[in-house]
């Protein structure tokens, strides 16, 4: 069911970006939150939040705090997500450049996407379940940087080590903690485009917070990633009929463009292997001695094999 621009999906009145825009702001931030209250909404009432000096507050008082490192967390109960152990893990990985070509593609959608919307009201990129941050820092590195209209970039997960981090490595990017399947703290049809890579997901907050024209990037692996490197390891299955579950999911509120393939072999290190490990579910559930056993693999073949969904909000 396609989910009004100005209801949450429990039923609350959201703000939306033009009434959000129109709320005095108190003051901005200097660093990744300024201005960040143009599109932050209060996790508690939903209402817009505006800047004080060292925190954002809504009308209703309620408040939270700006962390030295430059983020906001908007998280109503306990943080969770991965731990700091597995984002390390996933940060060498990362930018050994091993999933490089998944980023391309990313980056090569949004930017075509940016270019035929030139002018939008929405102003915001959205990374959910951004992890360290890589793929917001892979944007912030290709898009431009020296347009005043240039789209914010803000990334949001359930993990303080996760949004830590992020916001550690990239001071222009709006890091915020939150539970997506909760609520996405920001403005009804704030977004310009979403990206959501190998994270969880929300299908009435996305609906929700993106533009009408505005894109959606579900990256998802296919039954076959990494199938060689599973013989060899025991990573986590992979749910056969995702693609056509997330078709079927998302076919209401939003245009299905376009299923993009990114696939390319390699072969890993030990080291990567364990790291590969480390940084997936596999890790909650493998035995410390199963893992030190990998170490003396050796190199290792691994098949990447994702898919990028690319939907239009209708
Ligand atoms: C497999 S990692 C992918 C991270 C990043 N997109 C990447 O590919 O490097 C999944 C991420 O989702 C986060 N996560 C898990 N549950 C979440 C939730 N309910 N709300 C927001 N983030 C969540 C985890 O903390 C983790 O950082
Ligand atoms: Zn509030």
């Amino acid at each position: 069911m396609e989910i009004p621009a100005t209801a949450s999906s429990t039923g609350q009145a959201i703000v939306s970006a033009e009434e959000q825009q129109s709320t005095p702001q108190p003051g901005c931030f200097s660093g990744a939150l300024d201005c960040a209250a143009t599109f932050l909404v209060c996790s508690v009432c939903r209402g817009p939040l505006a800047n004080q000096p060292q925190s954002v507050v809504c009308a209703h008082g309620h408040s939270f705090d700006r962390a030295r490192e430059g983020y906001v967390n908007l998280l109503r109960g306990k943080p969770a997500g991965d731990s700091k152990e597995m984002l390390l893990a996933r940060r060498r990985f990362l930018e050994a450049g091993r999933y490089r070509a998944v980023s391309d593609a990313v980056n090569g959608m949004v930017a075509g996407h940016l270019a035929r919307r030139e002018g939008s009201a929405a102003s915001v990129i959205l990374d959910v379940g951004c992890g360290e941050g890589y793929y917001l820092r892979q944007l912030a590195a290709a898009l431009p940087t020296d347009d005043a209209l240039a789209p914010r970039l803000v990334g949001i997960d359930n993990s303080r080590d996760a949004i830590r981090l992020a916001a550690g490595s990239d001071p222009t990017t709006c890091l915020v903690v939150a539970d997506v399947h909760e609520l996405i703290p920001l403005a009804s049809g704030s977004v310009e485009v979403l990206i959501n890579i190998f994270s969880p997901r929300n299908p009435g907050e996305f609906a929700r917070v993106i533009a009408p024209g505005g894109m959606l990037l579900i990256v998802i692996p296919q039954p076959g990633h990494l199938r060689l490197l599973r013989s060899l390891a025991p990573l986590l299955g992979i749910q056969e009929g995702k693609e056509d579950r997330l078709l079927a999911e998302y076919g209401n509120a939003f245009e299905h463009l376009s299923t993009m393939p990114v696939e390319y072999d390699l072969v890993l290190t030990g080291d990567e292997v364990i790291d590969l490990i480390t940084m997936s579910p596999t890790f909650r559930h493998i035995a410390p001695e199963s893992l030190d056993a990998l170490r003396d693999l050796g190199e290792a073949p691994a098949g990447v094999r994702v898919t990028v969904l690319v939907f239009r909000r209708r």
